[in-house]
């Protein structure tokens, strides 16, 4: 009895303190998407989307549009790495121009500013891994 008990309270600790690393571990994964992302996203769409994600009139869309980001978050990588044309309404403006693909960049850098942009600019949707950036990648519309 007394060692069942020993064995139940050893799992238990142990199972915490896996649990405690791995979540230590995304929130360095984090941290480092995020600091890495913000100079990705400096080098590759500050130029449009502004250093503050507001865009610019009606010719560049902000990235302030959480409703947006959220309902297409398994598009954005594609978007990304395709870039994007055609009509879309981002916080109910409408906006109707070319956004040049990224082809140079990896799926971790993609990763890496998804992480940025969705966590900046009055967002706050968590980690973006690069496995899922490479599998949203196959499924391109
Ligand atoms: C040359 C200007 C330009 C650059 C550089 C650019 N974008 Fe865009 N982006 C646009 C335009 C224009 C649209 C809207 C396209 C449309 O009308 O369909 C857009 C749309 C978007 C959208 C969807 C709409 C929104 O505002 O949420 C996201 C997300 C986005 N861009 C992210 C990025 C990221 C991340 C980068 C850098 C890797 C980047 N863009 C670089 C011009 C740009």
């Amino acid at each position: 009895m007394q060692n069942k008990l020993v064995y139940l309270v050893f799992s238990i600790l142990a199972l915490a303190t896996i649990i405690q690393s791995c979540q230590n571990e995304t929130s360095i994964n984090y941290k480092r998407y995020y600091v890495n992302g913000k100079s990705i996203y400096e080098k590759n769409c500050q130029s449009c989307h502004g250093a503050d994600g507001k865009g610019l009139g009606t010719l560049y869309p902000p990235l302030t549009d959480t409703t947006y980001l959220r309902l297409n978050r398994s598009q954005l990588a594609c978007l990304i790495k395709n870039g994007q044309q055609g009509e879309i309404t981002i916080n109910n403006i409408s906006y109707d121009g070319i956004m040049p693909g990224n082809e140079t960049l990896a799926d971790i850098d993609i990763a890496q500013v998804i992480v940025y942009i969705t966590n900046s600019f009055g967002n706050k949707q968590g980690f973006f891994d690069t496995e899922t950036v490479t599998s949203n990648l196959t499924k391109c519309k």
